[in-house]
């Protein structure tokens, strides 16, 4: 019998690769795909994969981009693929605003690939990372997977809605067994440098000056990476059955405003951070909070508190800078 692979898209990412890793110590086989983008500096990308590799040496990493689908079938057209994750993306809310093109290619063409490729490989369960971003702007009461998500407030937002519907009919269509997990602000080691918590811990370590975007005022639920790639393993084990389509939240639960978050790290690093007070930026939600109680019925806890959080992130980001 043919060996069965949990396919990984997007494996040289912050979520992808912390997923990956979990999953290949739990002895899962894994083939993860990436395309390296340039979107933030490569390097870390390639340290995840060799740390990966250390683990399984034998790790199967193809270096392709999602967009060519003929590619990315023959590919993988030997391998019995059984659950698909998929967490390429183009990710960012800014830079949606600069180019919102590289959007359509990454999430849209990308990902119209991967249904294709899922209903070809008669794939047994699909799961798909969302995000928050599609609930648009609220106010500060926190967001079920009911609540409207017609009217994202960037395009990034917009785009990762368009997956949800497109999977939606995928799976309608070619019984598909499809979940959307809408991942909420995702901290923790190995995390993006386009992100608050590296842009601040880098900044107050330098001394240089930090863009507190709306005066700190923001809310979110920082969700701390372990408990995502948690709730991502939760979410794959079980696959929707009648229905073939599930949507849910994966975030803390909790709310918390960015200034706090701010302060949580000036004291892991016990270093004040020099701050400038900016205006509200295009495109950014003022509030993010989750509602979590569907996907706690399945089990998911999220009990990681900020400071152990932060102070992860703060060992790890120490000594992968050798500071
Ligand atoms: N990090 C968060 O806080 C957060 C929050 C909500 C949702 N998400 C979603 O979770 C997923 C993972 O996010 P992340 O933070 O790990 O981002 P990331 O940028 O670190 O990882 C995404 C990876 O996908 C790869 N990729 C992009 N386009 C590709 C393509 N066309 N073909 C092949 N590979 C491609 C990139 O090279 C990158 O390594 C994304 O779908 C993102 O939208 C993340």
């Amino acid at each position: 019998m043919k060996k069965k692979f949990v396919l990984i898209t997007g494996i040289a990412g912050f979520i992808g690769f912390s997923l990956a890793r979990k999953l290949i110590i739990n002895k899962v086989p894994i083939i993860g795909i990436d395309s390296f983008n340039t979107y933030y500096d490569t390097k870390i990308k390639y340290k995840r994969i060799s740390e990966l590799k250390k683990i399984n040496k034998d790790l199967i990493i193809l270096k392709d981009n999602l967009q060519n689908y003929k590619k990315l079938k023959n590919k993988l057209d030997s391998y019995k693929i059984t659950k698909l994750y998929h967490l390429a993306a183009q990710a960012g809310v800014r830079h949606s605003i600069k180019k919102p093109k590289d959007y359509v290619d990454n999430n849209l063409i990308a990902f119209s690939n991967i249904l294709e490729l899922s209903r070809n490989k008669r794939i047994k369960h699909l799961i798909l990372s969302s995000s928050s971003s599609v609930y648009g702007n609220k106010n500060n009461s926190p967001l079920s997977e009911k609540s409207n998500a017609d009217f994202p407030i960037q395009f990034y937002g917009a785009t990762k809605r368009s997956n949800e519907i497109m999977a939606y009919s995928y799976s309608y269509l070619y019984k598909i067994p499809t979940s959307v997990c809408r991942l909420f602000t995702v901290y923790g080691p190995w995390g993006r440098p386009d992100m608050a918590l590296y842009i601040f811990v880098k900044n107050i370590i330098s001394g240089k000056k930090i863009d507190l975007f709306n005066k700190g005022n923001h809310q979110r639920s920082f969700t701390y990476i372990d408990d995502v790639v948690d709730g991502l393993i939760l979410v794959g084990n079980k696959a929707p059955k009648k229905k073939k389509f599930e949507i849910y939240n994966i975030g803390s639960g909790k709310q918390i405003y960015l200034k706090k978050y701010l302060m949580a790290i000036e004291k892991e690093l016990g270093k004040k951070a020099r701050i400038n007070l900016t205006k509200l930026q295009k495109g950014d939600v003022k509030s993010s909070i989750a509602n979590i109680s569907k996907i706690k019925k399945i089990g998911f806890r999220s009990e990681t508190s900020l400071d152990f959080g932060i102070k992860q992130f703060v060992l790890w980001y120490k000594n992968y800078h050798k500071i």
